[in-house]
């Protein structure tokens, strides 16, 4: 339960909250990316940027769960409410039910807050409903709900957890696909709830780890170049402002040095690495350092011109970057195609993200598995042309952020059916040593739960010598 601080009764940060809901739920936007600029623009700072912040995470994360207790309460259909009141009352009930404001000022805010943007009528039916929400406290609401609804264990976990059920049969799928007990899901479940860390990446030969310490933060746990940063904006370390270092999760950075570590057969001295999906350029920013150290080329290829962009200002000159469709066959052949020009090729899938499900509050709510028939096909296609680009004896790392069986290892099993000549190596060699929970191999998973990263999933594989 979250701290509210001392802007408990403060109307700033309920009517930025709202604002920031509104646009997640009307133009779909992202809260992670409108949240700071509301925040900028509004001078909310200190305590109160907090309490939005919390406000806004905390609604969006658990809003399925809200709506099932606020439909309780109310003698209309949950979508039979106007939009507005809805974003209003899942505030409401977050004060309530998710954190440690006390009950008359939870509901005194909210029914303002329903004053200023809905009127005064309908700010009575606002407190109305959040009295009765207020009767119970979310563990109460739970047991309600699944029992009156006869609840499966799933259907339970997902109200409790604040999940779509979907997504608890995938995750404890997978769970069970790296040889994990299915009861640990919510685990998986709860750690999705928890703010993760910001972590640092100090980018070899630009950067050290002891100059991000010596700015005020503390080591990583896995990654060779993770520095926790305990708070604050870290747009004010000079590292980070000139491109040196970064934010960047510790999954990220392990899988990004598992492929430089790979070992390739018939190595050679200046290497040619691709980075085929790498926009923004989070893990070409680290790949382009770590080849520099080591004499080594990088190209980088994204879809999107202006994610092209960005990834041009990640990396710096010394890597090529190209606006490309890296599943055109035509990038393969002819004179001018890439086909056995790479000794190392990260495919950072478009995948589900359900892996990070941590940073990005709504984007449970959003995604569907309808989504996943897509996705799955462009990872395949994808994952077929990475298998073509890199030469014999070179390695590909197939990267998701989701453990979704379907995005993971079935991808890469179905295109192993394909080819007889790709090795499926071991990568936990390539991970920390002693780093635990990495399953039977050879690829590896890891889980919010058990690492504290985002759940990265990450196959290497090496194309057998011609
Ligand atoms: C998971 S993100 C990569 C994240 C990136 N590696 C990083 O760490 O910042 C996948 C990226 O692939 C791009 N993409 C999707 N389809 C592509 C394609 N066919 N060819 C090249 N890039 C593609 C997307 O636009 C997106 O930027």
């Amino acid at each position: 339960m979250a701290d509210a601080g001392s802007s408990i009764s403060s109307a700033a940060p309920r009517r930025v909250a709202f604002e920031v809901l509104r646009a997640v739920s009307e133009s779909d936007a992202y809260a992670n990316l409108v949240l700071p600029d509301r925040l900028r623009s509004s001078g909310l700072s200190g305590r109160d940027a907090a309490l939005t912040t919390e406000l806004v995470y905390g609604t969006l994360r658990r809003s399925g769960s809200y709506d099932a207790i606020v439909t309780s309460c109310i003698d209309r259909p949950w979508s039979k409410v106007d939009r507005p009141i809805q974003d209003i009352l899942r505030i409401g009930s977050h004060q309530l039910l998710g954190m440690d404001v006390p009950t008359h000022a939870a509901v005194a805010t909210t029914v303002e807050l329903a004053k200023t943007q809905v009127g005064r009528a309908r700010a009575g039916f606002v407190n109305a409903v959040l009295r009765k929400v207020a009767a119970r406290t979310y563990d109460d609401w739970v047991d309600v709900l699944a029992t009156a609804g006869d609840s499966s264990p799933a259907e339970r976990l997902a109200l409790q957890h604040a999940h779509p059920v979907w997504l608890v049969h995938e995750f404890s799928d997978s769970l069970a696909a790296h040889d994990r007990d299915r009861d640990e899901v919510g685990d998986l479940l709860a750690a999705d709830n928890r703010r993760p860390l910001v972590t640092l990446v100090a980018r070899p030969g630009r950067c050290t780890r002891q100059e991000l310490v010596d700015a005020g933060g503390r080591l990583g746990e896995w990654s060779s170049f993770a520095v926790v940063w305990p708070g604050g904006d870290p747009g004010t370390i000079a590292a980070v402002r000139q491109h040196r270092a970064g934010v960047q999760d510790e999954g990220s950075q392990l899988v990004t040095s598992a492929l430089a570590d790979a070992d390739v057969s018939n190595g050679r001295d200046r290497e040619r690495w691709l980075d085929m999906c790498a926009g923004p350029g989070g893990k070409a920013a680290l790949l382009s350092a770590i080849a520099s150290e080591r004499g080594a080329t990088l190209e980088a290829w994204e879809i999107l011109p202006h994610r092209a962009t960005l990834v041009r200002q990640a990396v710096g000159p010394n890597v090529t970057v190209r606006a490309v469709d890296a599943s055109d066959p035509e990038r393969l052949a002819g004179p001018h195609g890439s086909e056995g020009k790479f000794d190392r090729v990260l495919l950072d899938a478009p995948c589900s993200g359900t892996g990070a499900l941590r940073r990005r509050p709504e984007a449970r709510w959003r995604k569907q598995p309808s989504d996943l028939p897509d996705l799955v096909a462009g990872q395949r296609r994808l994952l077929a042309n990475a298998l073509r680009l890199v030469r014999p004896g070179g390695v590909v790392g197939y990267v998701t952020c989701s453990p979704l069986v379907a995005e993971t290892s079935e991808v890469v099993e179905s295109v192993l059916a394909e080819r007889h000549d790709i090795e499926l190596m071991d990568a936990r060699r390539s991970l920390p040593p002693g780093m635990p929970d990495l399953g039977d191999g050879p690829a590896v998973q890891l889980w919010p739960h058990l690492h504290h990263t985002d759940a990265m999933y990450l196959a290497l594989l090496r194309r057998g010598k011609n």
